[in-house]
């Protein structure tokens, strides 16, 4: 039969982002293990943590409908982990590659926080005021993320190769 009710949708949603946030867990182990960086390694693993507490908000709201928790692939996120996997051939350097994950991770993270705020919405529209409760923690969560990572990147210094090599040249002059 096919799908006409907001309630239908809701759940619909809701496995979608369980999904996503399943290979977010990887994808930030992933990052972490790529990070030079003591401050953003520890920003990833701290997501980490949040994001299993996430997914433990979501298998209540599943309970609460009286469902078991389901993932159903959420091929948004699937597309972002493709990037990286293209972008891998590449052969980025290691900062370069910190670089580049600090900007994936922000991408996800408006996908997160876009995702969730459309559950919000629904929930609220079918009157589950306790899964908006849940909801919008993890929203909180999202949106906190966010922010960490748009002030690391604006402190990110990447050293252009060029401007590296001509300071050595302007190094090696005779006095
Ligand atoms: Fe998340
Ligand atoms: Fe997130």
């Amino acid at each position: 039969m096919a799908m006409d009710t907001i309630e239908e949708l809701f759940e619909h949603e809701l496995k979608d982002i369980y999904s996503a946030e399943h290979s977010l867990l990887e994808a930030l182990d992933q990052m972490a293990s790529e990070s030079q960086e003591k401050d953003i390694k520890k920003a990833y693993q701290q997501h980490r943590k949040e994001t299993q507490g996430q997914i433990k908000r979501l298998d209540k709201i599943f309970k609460s409908l009286g469902q078991s928790p389901e993932a159903e692939t959420c091929p948004g996120i699937e597309g972002l982990i493709k990037e990286k996997k293209v972008f891998m051939r590449e052969k980025p350097s290691p900062e370069l590659l910190e670089f580049y994950n600090i900007g994936a991770a922000q991408k996800t993270e408006r996908y997160e926080i876009t995702a969730y705020e459309s559950l919000i919405d629904m929930a609220g529209k079918l009157g589950l005021q306790d899964a908006v409760g849940l909801l919008e923690e993890t929203l909180q969560e999202e949106e906190a993320t966010l922010n960490k990572l748009k002030a690391i990147a604006s402190e990110f210094d990447v050293e252009d190769e060029d401007e590296a090599e001509m300071e050595d040249e302007q190094d090696e002059q005779p006095v």
